[in-house]
Order: structure tokens, then sequence, then C-alpha cells
């Protein structure tokens, strides 16, 4: 099928970009293919357009979202589901038969008490969503089962990615698994643990000497131009996002079937987080949880932060920048959904902190030596901003916590290798050991 052609200028702001154009002799998509999906609706205008590799309102060139007509569906139905993301098939754009095509089989990870860290914050009640044990070690593994199932789907030819790092991971395993051919491109200055993770699955890793940005503009060009490409996060993006609703409905589910009070989330592109509250809604809509208020907060690098400025200076609209922080995971300057989760945090009574790269180092460190846990540096950036939160007032102490962590340590050894190491190093002899005073301390 050839409906994978995509028109349109790049940017960051991809979604604002004019809307792909299925040819006229498409084969119509198989019955179910996305699923209770009922069509693709501008989240500017409300304007709905046919399922397909859409991504931009005709009317306005708004970003479009996937909208449903929702079956009953019950808590019961959803427990005695597979231990992974489709549990919640009848809540995504993915067909019924979904768990029979190869594919990662993201999710259902833990939601840890973090009691050691609550107590080390001052809050009463505090979960980590520890996102950082899928198979690719990072909450990317959702988005691009969601992405891989909507490409099949749309009979694409090529898997394909812009990605700060962890994107690329996930999309080249997941293609490896299904047997179709990816093409990820990353910022040439990638840590060097992210570039491998992708070159070990695909033969097909391009490092682009320039920032996210510019990477993310050059793969808006070759959609337009290449017959057949599933851009995860470009042309088949209302699909791919849609799996960030995962983390939202594990949470609730993990929870018991409630939602907390307060959830700290990181945002580059903003997409996981609008999609989180999207989740919360939903699970409220469907009956599956009950109504209350909550509040979202976003984490951002202060060398990348372009939505908390916007949200400090109370300004309309969001100012890119060019990133300069080592969250590089989250250097996006231009975010496609900022606006939305300005929009979200202002809503809901949360907000938007960012934190210095000293911070996320200490961040890093703090979760892993009270929790256990070892994250990224978007991680770190997450936890110190919940931390930074704590300690302003902004976020209530009495109030249930969740701060989701959606990364993995061993990705960028870097950012605290100088930090940590060896306490002492001795010969193999007990003298040389008691010497070190290890065994007193
Ligand atoms: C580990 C990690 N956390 C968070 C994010 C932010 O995701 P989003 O672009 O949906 O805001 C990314 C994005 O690449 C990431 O790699
Ligand atoms: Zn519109």
């Amino acid at each position: 099928m050839s409906a994978l052609v995509t028109e349109g200028p790049a940017g960051s702001s991809a979604p604002h970009a004019a809307p792909a154009t299925p040819e006229a002799d498409d084969p119509a998509f198989r019955s179910g293919a996305f699923g209770h999906a009922r069509a693709l609706s501008c989240r500017e205008c409300g304007h709905e357009v046919e399922l397909g590799p859409h991504y931009a309102c005709p009317e306005c060139f708004g970003p479009l979202e996937v909208a449903y007509d929702f079956p009953t569906v019950t808590r019961e139905q959803i427990s005695s589901g597979p231990p992974n993301i489709w549990r919640y098939q009848p809540l995504l754009p993915v067909p019924a038969d979904i768990a029979e095509s190869p594919n990662t089989e993201p999710g259902f990870t833990r939601l840890l008490r973090a009691d050691n860290l609550a107590r080390e914050l001052g809050l009463e009640s505090l979960w980590v969503k520890d996102d950082s044990t899928n198979p690719t070690n990072s909450f990317k593994d959702r988005v691009v089962a969601c992405a891989l199932s909507a490409a099949r789907e749309l009979g694409a030819k090529v898997f394909a990615c812009p990605s700060t790092g962890n994107l690329a991971n996930a999309v080249a395993a997941a293609g490896a698994r299904a047997g179709i051919k990816t093409v990820v491109f990353i910022p040439s200055d990638l840590e060097r643990p992210k570039q491998v993770n992708s070159a070990v699955y695909t033969e097909n890793l391009v490092a682009v000497n320039g920032t996210y940005d510019d990477v993310n503009r050059l793969a808006s060009e070759i959609a337009g131009e290449e017959d057949g490409w599933a851009f995860v996060n470009v042309n088949v993006r209302p699909f791919y996002a849609e799996g960030s609703k995962t983390l939202g409905f594990e949470i609730a589910e993990q929870l018991g079937w409630r939602l907390p009070d307060q959830i700290v989330i990181p945002v580059a592109s903003g997409s996981q987080l609008t999609k989180v509250d999207k989740a919360f809604r939903e699970l409220i809509e469907l009956g599956l949880v009950e109504e209350k208020p909550y509040r979202v907060y976003g984490a951002q690098a202060t060398g990348c932060s372009p939505v908390s400025i916007a949200y400090k200076t109370q300004a309309p609209t969001i100012r890119p920048v060019k990133p300069d922080t080592i969250a590089k995971s989250l250097a996006i300057g231009n975010p496609a959904d900022g606006i939305y989760v300005l929009d979200i945090c202002r809503r809901s009574g949360g907000a938007v902190e960012d934190v210095t790269d000293h911070q996320i180092r200490e961040g890093i460190l703090l979760l892993a030596r009270t929790e256990g846990i070892f994250t990224e540096t978007a991680g770190g950036t997450t936890v110190a901003c919940l931390k930074k939160l704590a300690e302003s007032g902004v976020l209530d102490p009495t109030k249930e916590t969740v701060v989701i962590n959606t990364g993995m340590g061993l990705k960028t050894l870097d950012a605290v290798g100088d930090t940590v190491g060896p306490a002492a190093t001795i010969d193999p002899s007990y003298a040389a050991f008691t010497a070190t005073g290890i065994a007193e301390s």
C-alpha cells in the first residue's frame, strides 16, 4: 500500500506541517486494523479525518490525535489480559489480534513504593513507575509497539525515526523482531551506549551532524520524498503517541484502580505527558476509576527548558531554544507538544520545573542510593525536579505522588562515571581491607 506518502515542511513541530495524502487507489485497511479507533481528530479545531498516515489537520494544520468509539471495558477484562501493554488493547489503536504479531511486548513495569526517597524529600506517599525495565530499557518501547502496529496495517516497508537515542533503540529492536527494514537517525554527538544499543539491532543507524531538531527536519523531508516509510514520530505520530497512555493506565491499575494526586513526568517533545493525562481522562470517562482532581508536573533540564521557561514567564507560546545539557534524551529545543504540556500543567494546578546538569547528576545518585534504581539523565532530571518542587512547596507533601523513571542509567554512564567509583583499590589481603576503614564505617 502506498498510503505512506507524506507531504509537508520539516521541523520539530512536524504535526503542524501539511498532511499526508493517501492515493485514490489505496485499498481499504482490513476491518479492525485500528481497534476501536474511529478517526483522527484535530486537537485545535476538532475536525475529523479518516484513519491513515495523517498527522496534520487539513483545515488548520493542527496536530491530529486518535478518537475512539470505546466499547464497554471492565477492570476484570483488563486484569485477565497479558502482562504487557496489550492488556489495554480495547483502549489503543491496534487490532484485537495484536498479541499474535511479533513485537517486543513492552509494559506492565514495576510501580514501586519509594518510602526511602519519600522520607528524604519529606513526602508522605511516593511511588516510582520504573520504565527502565522495558525491552530496550526505556518507555519508548510502548510507543514504538503501537507505531509498529500502525506501520504494519498501513503496509509500510521501512520503519524509521529521528531520535534523541532511546526511540532509535526501540525502533531498531522492534523492527528486527518484526522482520521489517529499519532506518534510525540520531544526532552524531549522542552517548556511545545509545548508539551501540541501536547498531546491534540495525545496519542502518544514521548519525547526523546537528541537533535533534535538525535530525527531525531531515526525517520529515525524507518522509515526504520516500514512499512507504513509516516514521514513527512523524507520519504515524498519532498512533505512536497513544502508546504512552499505557503508562497512565498501568499506574491507575497498579494503584488499585485509582488515580494518584500528583504525577511528575519528564518533557522532551511533551508527547508522553499529554498522553498520560489523556489516559487518566479516558479511565474516568469509561468508569474504570473514580473521577478526582490530579496535578500534572513537567520536568526539564535547564539547558533545554523551552516549556519551563514559558510556564515561568506565563508566556502563551513556546519559544524554541538550542539545547545544551547532559540530558540528551530530553534535548528537544522545539517541542511539538509543548503548548499542550503547558495547558495541562496549568489547568491541573501542577507546574513545569527545570534543573541544572549538576542537579541531574545528584538526582541520578539520589534515586540509586534511596531506592536501588539506576536511572539515566532523563530520570535524574525528573527526580531532581521532584526534589525541587517538594522543597519549594509547589508539590503538596501530604498528597500521593508518582514519579516516572523513563530510562536506564547504563545508557548514560558518563553522567555519573566521574563522580562514583571504587572507595579503595587494595591488595587481596584482610589487612589491606581493614586499613580502608570500610568495616567500621
Ligand atoms: C528516557 C526518556 N524520557 C523522556 C522522554 C520524553 O518524551 P517525550 O518526547 O514524549 O516528551 C524521552 C524522549 O526521548 C526519553 O528518551
Ligand atoms: Zn484543525
